[in-house]
């Protein structure tokens, strides 16, 4: 059902919430149950909801070209009023390996593409140390739109957002997926710890391995924590090594 449908049935339930009151608001929510006779004995079963699970056109994207046609224009959260262009992604489609930031930053609003800005050149250059060209990985974020002032992205703006970045996990199947910093960590693997005691540990995300370092901004804002960062992408190559290569 797609969301301009979902918002008229809405609109039409509320309606009849004026006009009948709650009683019969609820009445036509709820499950009803049907007296079923099978074999030989009496049971009552629930009918299939009100409103059945069915898919949204993006959710049967057959490719990232496609996806990304279907949810350019997303309104779904309060992102999409300040944005200047969605930052859906970008790199090898067959990707085994994903980077995945927190969400776009100015320069990265302004060319519609992610990590181009200070941050992403050093991301480039982390990359490359441990042996990876840019290109042959897939770079996405948490949230596809700016959040305004780069202020952090809200816990249920990621939430709205995931969906369209586990679509993405569809149709890559990354095995490894690199993930920076302790917003875009928290956001992806649904966890409250510290990024001190993430670090180092495998967790997991749809059928990818993923671990986490420290963000690339923050490194500009903090060299000493490179060395740490230097540590974990070491660690991070080793598990591709044993996983892929
Ligand atoms: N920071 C992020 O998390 N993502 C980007 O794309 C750029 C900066």
């Amino acid at each position: 059902m797609n969301n301009q449908l979902k918002k008229q049935i809405v609109e039409a339930l509320k309606d009849q919430k004026e006009i009948f009151g709650d009683e019969l608001f609820e009445e036509k929510l709820k499950k009803r149950k049907t007296l079923v006779v099978s074999e030989k004995k009496e049971v009552y079963m629930e009918e299939p909801a009100l409103f059945p699970e069915e898919k949204e056109d993006w959710e049967l994207a057959k490719s990232l070209e496609e996806l990304e046609g279907l949810i350019k224009d997303c309104t779904e959260c309060r992102l999409h009023e300040g944005r200047n262009k969605f930052v859906f992604g970008v790199g090898n489609p067959n990707a085994d390996v994903m980077v995945i930031g927190e969400g776009p930053g100015a320069e990265e609003d302004k060319q519609g593409l992610p990590f181009v800005g200070r941050a992403g050149q050093l991301l480039t250059e982390i990359l490359k140390a441990i042996n990876f060209k840019r290109e042959e990985v897939y770079i996405a974020n948490v949230v596809k739109c700016r959040p305004p002032g780069n202020r952090t992205p809200l816990p249920d703006e990621m939430e709205t957002c995931l969906p369209y970045l586990r679509k993405q996990f569809e149709l890559i199947k990354p095995k490894v997926v690199l993930c920076l910093g302790l917003t875009a960590a928290r956001g992806l693997l649904h966890k409250k710890d510290s990024l001190t005691s993430m670090r180092g540990k495998v967790f997991e995300f749809e059928t990818a391995k993923v671990m986490v370092t420290y963000h690339p901004a923050a490194l500009l804002r903090n060299p000493n924590w490179k060395r740490g960062c230097w540590e974990d992408v070491q660690k991070f190559r080793q598990l591709y090594d044993e996983i892929v290569k």
